[in-house]
């Protein structure tokens, strides 16, 4: 998953590099531009991330395409990283996804004498628009040669070409690709619509299956469906209006926090209101879809399969038949879908609204007939297009690249659905949710708790492995508690229910292992401390999470003092300490290693 980002603009390469730097959550291992200069593609590129990068000469210029990139073929090394220029130097490419079958395409290229210089799948794009461009006896790409080569790529790609002409052509299949421009008529492209809103004023979604071509000699700007060959209209929409509709403020700055995460993590304070925010009729019409369902399926990736394994839990609890599906193992529920499907629904979380993963599977749900209810938190997201009925969590914009904010927003999403199906008034929902921000804000301002959690997680970094107990209402917040903890402060977290512990985990504990214990006020309370009680006749240290101390806890990680939304409350400081935790170990607790914020690749 990369981010893309070109523009048609004055001083073309510093808004590109501008705008790379607000999709570099996409990808980070390095970036690179290509940029027309007097005729000619000069490139730039290096390792690393460019928030990194200092004293940048930019070049003159008005047409400019660039890349950060999450390396999917080839190490992370300069000549690996995008844009690869032609071999007769006409054109620079970038792409976004996986070329699935470039193995054959790379054996035939080098039968025909083609010599590749870099280790990625993206060259072979290269070298096919070049052989095509041969056999066509092109000096410039062709929009038919473009789509001829395209057509032989397997897999979900997104690929952006500019060329000497000073054209640029974009065709979009699963990774996203979006367009705006402004008053000035100047055009952007870019892999997500809110990296553009400081540059545009308007926008549009270039859809799969579409090319894009914009042409910077007469600023012509078309749009084609390369199946049918025929002309898409070119609408734009207003960018405030998106912006509004996901109540998302462009103040991405970080405040007096040290980092995105740090202040995402406070923020989770004062946004959860807005998960319900003028969504009362919504949730009307989402429960309806639910109450009529034959069958109710939940779907989603990493955190977010977290949220939505919750959210089936609480729908089965009141007697709903809802199955979790985790969207990388969907393939055994297919026999499940296939009868009845047209009376199923899927809820579907996802932050992005563009994991592939998790679109994969939606559209194959759609092709058989089930409705789509989604959670997103990206307006114009592919997700949010293919549903039947999509909610935008409006928690303003997620940077850090582990979730938390958005985590908590989607696993709100599912309590609330739960509640309102089990009788709760919505009214009675927003006074809850108001007064749990209040309680929120107390603890967060507790000095005594807060330096006590900082205190344990320094303590931690002294471990390389760390387990994590939970049971019932709080058994995800345990999974999701474990892998906030692997993702940023590399950690070996294992969540997994304590009921699991005697059965053969537990031989794992010996004197001194940190087990991270999530204790709520629940029918599962006793079962909690009899694993804590045998967690510490080993010898282990038992750091428990609860609202309650206890004469078992080891160490005891007091929790806001309500017993509403513990599931929220209960992983929040998972989320400090592994915060606390990298800055201690001098980790990027933003930007964390091999990871990336939107996963556009399978
Ligand atoms: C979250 O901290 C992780 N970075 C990752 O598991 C993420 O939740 C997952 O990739 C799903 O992303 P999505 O919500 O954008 O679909």
């Amino acid at each position: 998953m990369c981010g893309i980002y070109a523009s048609f603009s004055l001083n073309a390469e510093k808004r590109v590099f501008e705008g790379l730097k607000r999709i570099e959550y996409r990808g980070y291992d390095s970036w690179g531009v290509a940029t027309l200069v007097d005729g000619k593609l000069e490139l730039k590129k290096e390792v690393g991330k460019l928030s990194g990068q200092k004293n940048i000469k930019f070049a003159e210029s008005k047409l400019c395409l660039g890349h950060t990139r999450w390396a999917t073929h080839g190490e992370v090394t300069k000549i690996n990283a995008h844009p690869h220029l032609a071999k007769n130097k006409s054109f620079a490419l970038v792409q976004n996804g996986v070329v699935e079958n470039y193995q054959e395409h790379k054996s035939k290229l080098i039968d025909d004498g083609y010599n590749f210089i870099s280790k990625t799948d993206t060259e072979i794009i290269v070298g096919l628009l070049e052989k095509e461009m041969e056999h066509n006896s092109e000096k410039n790409l062709s929009t038919s040669s473009f789509i001829n080569v395209f057509n032989k790529l397997a897999g979900r790609n997104t690929v952006v070409v500019i060329t000497t002409q000073g054209r640029i052509m974009a065709i979009r299949d699963g990774s996203p690709l979006v367009v705006g421009r402004n008053s000035k008529r100047e055009l952007y492209f870019s892999s997500d619509v809110l990296s553009m809103s400081p540059d545009v004023d308007e926008y549009l979604v270039i859809n799969s299956g579409q090319i894009a071509v914009f042409n910077s000699s007469d600023s012509c700007f078309e749009i084609t469906d390369i199946k049918t060959g025929k002309r898409v209209g070119v609408e734009f929409i207003p960018l405030e209006h998106k912006l509004d509709l996901a109540n998302i403020t462009m103040d991405i700055g970080k405040d007096s926090y040290e980092s995105y995460m740090f202040k995402e993590i406070h923020e989770q304070s004062n946004m959860l209101l807005n998960v319900i925010r003028d969504s009362k009729q919504k949730f009307a019409v989402a429960v309806e879809m639910i109450k009529n369902a034959r069958q109710v399926f939940t779907l989603g990736c990493g955190s977010a399969s977290y949220a939505t394994g919750n959210t089936a839990y609480l729908l089965r609890k009141i007697g709903i038949l809802a199955l979790t599906v985790e969207a990388y193992e969907a393939n055994s529920y297919l026999e499940l879908l296939n009868n009845g499907s047209e009376k199923s629904v899927c809820i579907v979380f996802s932050q992005s609204g563009e994991t592939a993963d998790t679109n994969e599977v939606v559209e194959l749900m759609k092709r058989k007939g089930v409705k789509i209810i989604s959670v997103v938190n990206m307006p114009g997201s592919t997700l949010t297009q293919l549903s039947n009925l999509s909610f935008m969590l409006q928690v303003g914009p997620e940077l850090a690249v582990a979730s938390t904010k958005a985590f908590l927003g989607q696993a709100l999403w599912g309590i609330i659905i739960s509640d309102i199906l089990s009788g709760s008034k919505f009214n009675d929902l927003e006074i809850k949710i108001n007064e749990f921000e209040y309680k929120l804000k107390e603890w967060f301002a507790n000095k005594k708790i807060q330096n006590n959690i900082k205190k344990i997680a320094k303590n931690l970094t002294k471990h390389e492995h760390v387990f994590v107990l939970g049971r019932g209402d709080l058994y995800y917040a345990g999974l999701e508690s474990a892998l906030k903890l692997k993702e940023i402060s590399y950690i070996h977290a294992e969540g997994f229910s304590s009921g699991e512990l005697k059965h053969g985990v537990i031989a794992l504990i010996s004197k001194g292992t940190p087990v991270l214990c999530l204790v709520a006020e629940d029918e599962n309370k006793a079962n909690m401390l009899s694993a804590i009680s045998e967690v510490r006749a080993r010898g282990g240290k038992t750091i428990v999470i609860a609202k309650e101390n206890n004469e078992l806890y080891s160490n005891w990680i007091q929790l806001p003092d309500t017993n509403d939304y513990i599931f929220l409350s209960s992983i929040i400081p998972s989320q400090l300490m592994t915060c606390y935790m990298a800055v201690e170990k001098g980790y990027d607790v933003d930007k964390p290693r091999n990871l990336a914020k939107s996963v556009t690749v399978k």
